[in-house]
């Protein structure tokens, strides 16, 4: 056990920052189970569905080309449906929900992995900054398209991460969403991750009354390919022995949240909450904002009514 682990120790849900995805579900039945997981073929996604197929859940696993997600898939045992689902194309996306919603696919959970990081230059894309495209309007279609798969019980787990709270100060600048009045890479990711967690908190007040549930999670910080498009002396550092020993969680410790709330039983009780180290966390004020997060959603709804899918 690693120091921050054992000092953190494990909170109310029996599971704390040293847990692993395999201890979440160590004790678990998924046969019968059909969870959607975009991103499955890197990171923390490839890591959950590995883990959750073990336990028998059939995986429809996204990817960007259905070349990926049939070369995550290919070697694994268990039941798998690989989908192309580029997210930063919103036709791609829709494609990707109408084929489910054809095959009459009913969904235990819809697990928003994929991400992409501080992207150096702006870059846009359909008239996005092409972090907020990926990680939150690519999901936005994904979720809003399958609603009527989801199971009466179902789940919307989203990956956010502690560094929404490098959002800007607006929280979202839904007036600068192409990022052509001012860009900055962590702070346009920063957004884009406080948009999945407004995402969720929305997303579950539209589900009170029922028993589904949706919920937004950071993981921890795991060195994944995720930092790919970064560089400088902090992502050293954390590569360093000190500051992996200090600071950085196994891909296996990295995937327990989502594992957590896409899987355990008890994680039924839970909807509109920002987990942490498998537990409730505290979010930013702007992660509470649900006059932001009504604003987003409409927003996010107009954007995605004039792309005429
Ligand atoms: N690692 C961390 O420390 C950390 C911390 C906080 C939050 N998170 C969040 O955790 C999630 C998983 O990240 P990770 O660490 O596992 O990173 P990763 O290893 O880079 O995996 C990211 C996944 O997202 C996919 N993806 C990226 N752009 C996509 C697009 N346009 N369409 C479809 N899929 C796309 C990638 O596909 P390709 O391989 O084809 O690019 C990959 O499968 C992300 O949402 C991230 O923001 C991670």
């Amino acid at each position: 056990m690693s120091l921050v682990a054992a000092l953190k120790g494990n909170g109310p849900t029996g599971f704390g920052y040293g847990s692993t995805a395999d201890e979440v579900v160590k004790d678990l039945n998924l046969e019968g189970k059909n969870i959607l997981i975009t991103g499955c073929n890197s990171g923390l996604g490839l890591y959950t569905m590995q883990t959750l197929s073990q336990k028998g859940a059939r995986i429809i696993a996204a990817a960007r080309t259905i070349e990926k997600a049939k070369n995550a898939t290919q070697d694994l045992s268990g039941e798998f449906l690989p989908m192309a689902c580029e997210l930063s194309e919103p036709t791609s996306v829709a494609k990707c929900a109408d084929e489910l919603v054809k095959r009459g696919e009913h969904i235990d959970v819809i697990l928003c992995n994929a991400g992409i990081m501080a992207l150096p230059k702006l870059q846009v894309q359909h008239g996005l900054e092409l972090q907020f495209l990926t990680n939150h309007i690519g999901h936005f279609i994904l979720i809003t398209r399958l609603l009527d798969q989801l199971k009466d019980d179902g789940r919307v787990v989203l990956l956010s991460s502690s560094a929404h709270q490098m959002a800007p100060k607006k929280g979202i600048e839904l007036d600068n969403l192409d990022g052509k009045q001012g860009y900055k890479p962590w702070r346009a990711y920063g957004q884009s991750k406080l948009a999945n967690l407004l995402c969720a908190r929305e997303l579950a007040r539209r589900f009170e009354g029922s028993h589904k549930t949706a919920n937004a999670v950071h993981p921890g910080v795991i060195m994944t390919n995720l930092g790919r498009h970064s560089q400088g002396d902090v992502i050293n550092f954390l590569g360093s022995t000190l500051g992996n020993a200090l600071f950085l969680k196994s891909i296996p410790q990295g995937a327990a949240s989502q594992t957590y709330l896409a899987a355990h039983p008890d994680a039924a009780k839970y909807s509109g909450e920002y987990f942490a180290d498998c537990n409730v966390a505290k979010s930013s004020a702007h992660g509470k904002d649900m006059a932001l997060a009504q604003a987003l959603w409409e927003k996010s709804e107009e954007i995605v009514k004039d792309f005429n899918l």
